[in-house]
């Protein structure tokens, strides 16, 4: 079983500027804990709806709330935690073995994810049932 701890809070350097606005950056190696390999992020997200609803075998993720906010049920098959993420300076890291789902996205937030990996549908896990046979134990 994956420890939920293992995914965690990482808060990113914010430049402020009163006059100008923030900038914040994310670096390979300093702030991310894994070689970026892929960028996507996720949009125009309809009220009530859900992402996600997924666990990987290996990839680790960074997700950022580079505008609004959103909520993580974070899930290792036999526990669960929420986490919500409203600060576009804090990025979630989500390690492999987790079933996650993102809800409760604001109007106009987009939720960015940096990743370990290119896409590869075969190291997904779709199936909840499934995921509970490898990993709630
Ligand atoms: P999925 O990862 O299931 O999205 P979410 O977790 O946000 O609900 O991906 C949705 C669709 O997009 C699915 O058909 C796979 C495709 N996709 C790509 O082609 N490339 C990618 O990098 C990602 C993340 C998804």
């Amino acid at each position: 079983m994956t420890n939920l701890n293992d995914c965690k809070i990482i808060t990113l350097k914010k430049i402020a500027d009163k006059t100008r606005g923030n900038l914040t950056v994310a670096e390979q190696a300093i702030d991310v804990p894994f070689e970026i390999k892929r960028a996507y992020w996720i949009y125009d997200v309809p009220g009530g709806e859900s992402r996600g609803g997924h666990a990987h075998k290996s990839l680790r993720q960074l997700l950022i709330p580079v505008s609004g906010s959103f909520k993580v049920v974070l899930d290792n098959g036999a526990e669960k935690k929420e986490v919500l993420l409203n600060h576009p300076w804090e990025g979630l890291l989500i390690v492999p073995g987790i079933w996650r789902t993102l809800e409760d996205f604001s109007s106009g937030s987009v939720c960015m994810c940096l990743a370990s990996d290119h896409y590869d549908e075969s190291e997904y896990i779709r199936d909840y049932g499934e995921f509970k046979a490898i990993y709630g134990k």
